[in-house]
């Protein structure tokens, strides 16, 4: 955090969020809080929710939530100090000069360091395969049809034959040979001293959307394993929040994103102008990187290869963009696997044909549902029907599945109306709007344990957050260490405290994490809708059975630990006494 917790409250308090957020959104008034149409993602009905009392913002199509600074940092790209910088203008507050704490100097000053060692690097390497050395690099990207022009853009480079020549260089440009090792460059070791990571492979340097060199990916120049080695995670290279090629992406100016598997699939899209391209770092998609994206497009267009691990791979990031409120399509490159055959055999101009005809995600996750199915066979055609019917039951709004439903039934030559009997058959069976099944590729989602454990500890963060009644109720058997699970145990450690002044103000909890994900996990827990309940003694049983599963859970954490941990003798002991406690007691709300 830049400037002062309190200053921070400051300027949040000063600026309410319903004003604020009026300023973007038309925002209606529905009882306690205000709807409007999510700016985060399309939709049609309002599910987009603000709340004067809480001061906060939540989706409940696509789970964007927080308050006024997030806000401002989703809809405008707004970097923390930036959103504070805005608002506190709005609100006639004179900001100081920025104030660092030593320890985020220090973390800066680390920060910096491997920056600036990996940019050192890059250029190493990038002089070496203009070099007499780096002939043959120069040759493989040559023969893979790279210009010159391309290969500059790219920043490309090449690590040479011998494997201590760049701790060398950093030695002699002053760099600690720890510093090296930290910033994923080195590997240390007693016998042989520090040695180079990547020797003898053409490199593609990794940069963050500021264009900085956060890591290298290096291949292997024809044959060999493994086939691409890239730099290990380091305080700068988070593999789950970066993508190849997002640097040049986000100013694409298309409306629409291209995710692929490969940087040689990237480079070669680009070359031939479709600089919208980009491409996860050797690691599945991630959430964290579905939520990057969405700051740039509401459309990602999937690329993978079409062998069974692609297909496999694209199911699972379309489910994760869906997830993250991004409307996925998929790309059909046939014959071809990727984007780099393609354009090559192809060129631009089909290839631009192939974007306009790529197919909607869900009629993508039916073509693989139908390969399960043999269609010569009544039974199995029923079966499949069937399964269309569960998928089609996922879509919430009536007028969307209707489409869909009708879209469907034209494509694969089924009735329309028996298809929609069967879709609302299955919906009222399981309560329709809910998500039902994600695609078939072992990641269907089962309520967990560690699921159940997830939903209890937010509910009761919820309800202490939508009840002041409930806290002095229920203080005695719960404390922030019951919140096993991140970040509601960092958000617990905050909200306690504050109910204990009888102070009660979540949107300021949200200010005091830095991650972005954690600061939607925390606006979604703290706008989790309380499960309806009619009277007063379904009321009380419902918290009752919240705080005890919270309470079963960290008496079952702290017994594990405690194998590991004297200390956490104690709170075993004083976790049995309160279950033993709580089982016999009728917690009142009256
Ligand atoms: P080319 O074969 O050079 O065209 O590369 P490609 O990008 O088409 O390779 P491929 O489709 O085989 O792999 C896609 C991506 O997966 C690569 O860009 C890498 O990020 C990653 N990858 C491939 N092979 C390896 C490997 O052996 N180790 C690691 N860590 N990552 C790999
Ligand atoms: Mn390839």
């Amino acid at each position: 955090m830049y400037y002062p917790d309190d200053l921070v409250e400051e300027v949040r308090s000063r600026n309410d969020i319903v004003d604020v957020i009026s300023g973007y959104v038309r925002l209606q008034k529905k009882g306690a809080s205000y709807f409007g149409l999510c700016p985060f993602h399309n939709e049609k009905s309002p599910s987009f929710s603000v709340s004067p009392t809480k001061q906060m913002y939540y989706c409940f199509g696509c789970g964007a939530g927080g308050n006024v600074f997030t806000f401002l940092m989703n809809y405008e790209n707004d970097t923390f100090p930036e959103a504070v910088k805005v608002l506190a203008d709005r609100a006639g507050i004179n900001l100081p000069e920025i104030e660092y704490s030593e320890e985020m100097k220090k973390e800066a000053d680390k920060k910096a360091l491997l920056l600036e060692i990996n940019k050192e690097a890059a250029k190493y390497f990038y002089y070496q395969l203009r070099a007499k050395q780096g002939q043959l690099g120069y040759q493989y990207f040559a023969k893979r049809q790279l210009s010159e022009e391309t290969m500059k853009h790219f920043g490309l480079g090449y690590s040479n034959k011998f494997s201590d020549d760049l701790v060398q260089y950093l030695r002699k440009k002053g760099y600690q040979d720890d510093a090296i090792i930290q910033a994923g460059l080195a590997a240390g070791d007693e016998r042989h001293g520090t040695h180079d990571k990547f020797f003898n492979r053409v490199m593609f340097p990794i940069q963050d959307i500021n264009h900085r060199v956060i890591g290298f990916g290096g291949r292997v120049m024809g044959e060999g394993e493994p086939k691409y080695l890239n730099s290990p995670e380091t305080v700068i290279f988070d593999k789950s929040r970066n993508l190849y090629g997002l640097n040049f992406a986000r100013s694409s100016r298309r409306d629409h994103i291209i995710l692929c598997e490969g940087y040689m699939d990237v480079i070669s899209m680009h070359q031939a102008g479709f600089t919208q391209a980009v491409a996860s770092l050797g690691t599945a998609f991630t959430s964290g990187q579905a939520n990057l994206l969405h700051r740039f497009t509401d459309t990602v267009i999937l690329s993978y290869d079409s062998d069974g691990a692609g297909t496999k791979a694209a199911l699972r990031a379309i489910g994760i963009l869906r997830e993250n409120g991004i409307t996925a399509k998929v790309l059909n490159l046939e014959p071809y696997k990727d984007p780099d055959e393609f354009i090559k055999n192809f060129g631009a101009e089909e290839f631009e044909e192939r974007i306009k005809q790529a197919q909607n995600s869900f009629f993508f996750e039916i073509r693989i549902l139908e390969r399960d199915y043999n269609l010569q066979d009544p039974q199995e055609k029923t079966a499949f029907h069937r399964a269309i019917a569960r998928k089609l039951c996922t879509f919430s709004e009536e007028v969307e599945r209707e489409n869909y439903i009708q879209a469907v039934a034209e494509k694969y030559n089924i009735g329309f109306e028996s298809l929609r009997t069967m879709v609302n058959q299955y919906g009222s069976r399981q309560g329709l709007l809910k998500p039902l099944e994600r695609p078939k590729s072992g990641i269907q989602k089962k309520v967990t344990t560690q699921d159940f454990v997830m939903r209890s500890q937010g509910l009761l963060l919820t309800w202490l957050v939508e009840d002041e009644r409930i806290y002095p109720k229920i203080k005695k058997y719960i404390s922030k260490e019951d919140f096993t699970e991140e970040p509601y145990g960092k958000a617990a450690g905050y909200l306690l405290p504050d109910l204990e002044k009888g102070i009660c103000e979540p949107a300021s909890i949200i200010s005091l994490f830095e991650d972005e994900e954690e600061q939607r996990k925390i606006a979604e827990i703290f706008n989790t809708k309380l499960p309806p309940m009619e009277t007063l003694s379904e009321r009380e049983k419902a918290l009752k059975d919240v705080v005890l599963a919270v309470k079963r859970n960290s008496y079952e954490v702290f017994t594990q630990r405690l194998a590991q941990d004297v200390n956490g003798l104690n709170r075993v002991i004083e976790g049995k006494k309160a279950l033993e406690e709580l089982a016999k007691t009728h917690i009142s709300l009256e």
